[in-house]
């Protein structure tokens, strides 16, 4: 089957994708919440608003005791696992990720993962060492060609070298590609899907590309949703056993999508809680994003004939 299949194909495609989750997974979706923390960059892409060209965006680093305290109080009870995001910011790493870090382990039972960018493997490791063990990090790309031409962080070969040394140092990495970024080659779908199914993941994402303001591709069209929930599927049919998430982009193209997403066998659902006074600043995909809160998850959720799995991501693999 293929990303762009559309009537019975499609329904077929998505059925089987969400069978296939159904059989490793049951009936379940794991429901993380995520933190956004800092969103310096020292990255230039050209699709990401986050990118350190804008200079119309005020940056900011998070205090960690400030952040902790606000999730000890308002992180909802289905949450499992928190996501601590950031710009690709080694600061913010050390002075924000792996304090908070610290606090999290000592006073909850959270999993963490973390999406910090590419980083010297020596703070990476203080990032594990400290009870982080779920690492995303995205290839946005499989052609290497459009991986420079994006401007993607450094180049392509050192991306998928990453992506291996940190699975080989123990993390379950996570990693995923954007569908519909302006220059991408005719089979960027195909091509993804199998790099991806051979990349040593414990997770991989697809997510439309959504053009960010302040970038040089504002005005393109955004990623065919049906091609990206087509991509949920062949992914689970090609690795059943990975953590797929919705994404948050794909229910900004249009409402309704994020569940689809779920019904194709997509396997994670994400609850922002970032605080609603750095939310603006912290500008992927766009600045008017739409906030997945709590109500928006669960009742993506139960639109897909699912319930919050009550066991953790990390918890849930390590018994796998
Ligand atoms: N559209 C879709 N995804 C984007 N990201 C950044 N900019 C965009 C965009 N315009 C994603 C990238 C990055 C992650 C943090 O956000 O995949 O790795």
């Amino acid at each position: 089957m293929s990303p762009e299949c559309r009537g019975e194909r499609q329904e077929a495609l998505h059925s089987a994708g969400s069978l296939a989750r159904d059989k490793h997974f049951g009936k379940t979706a794991f429901v993380r919440a995520v933190v956004e923390v800092s969103n310096f960059c020292r990255e230039d892409c050209s699709y990401c608003a986050m990118r350190r060209s804008n200079r119309s965006l005020a940056r900011r680093r998070l205090d960690p005791e400030k952040i902790f305290d606000w999730i000890a109080a308002a992180c909802p009870p289905t949450v499992t696992d928190i996501n601590i995001q950031s710009g690709e910011d080694p600061v913010a790493v050390r002075e924000v990720i792996l304090p908070l870090i610290a606090l999290l382990k000592a006073r909850t039972g959270y999993g963490i993962s973390v999406c910090p960018g590419t980083l010297d493997p020596k703070i990476s490791r203080e990032l594990k060492d400290a009870g982080a063990d779920f690492y995303v990090i995205k290839l946005e790309t499989a052609d290497e060609r459009h991986y420079a031409e994006i401007r993607a962080p450094g180049n392509f070969a050192e991306r998928l070298a990453t992506i291996r040394q940190l699975a080989a140092d123990g993390w379950l990495v996570s990693s995923g590609f954007i569908l519909g970024v302006p220059g991408e080659p005719a089979d960027a779908a195909q091509r993804a899907l199998g790099l991806l199914s051979e990349l040593p993941l414990a997770g991989a994402s697809v997510s439309p590309f959504i053009p960010g303001p302040e970038t040089p591709l504002a005005g393109n069209p955004p990623g065919n949703l049906e091609d990206v929930l087509n991509c949920v599927a062949l992914m689970r049919l090609a690795n059943p056993r990975r953590i797929i998430p919705a994404v948050s982009a794909m229910e900004l193209g249009s409402p309704g999508t994020y569940a689809r997403a779920l019904s194709a066998g997509a396997n994670l659902a994400t609850i922002n809680l970032t605080p609603a006074v750095f939310r603006d600043e912290y500008p992927i995909y766009t600045q008017d994003r739409l906030i997945m809160d709590e109500e928006r998850v669960l009742s993506a959720i139960s639109a897909a004939g699912l319930t919050p799995s009550r066991t953790g991501i990390s918890e849930f693999l390590r018994n796998f």
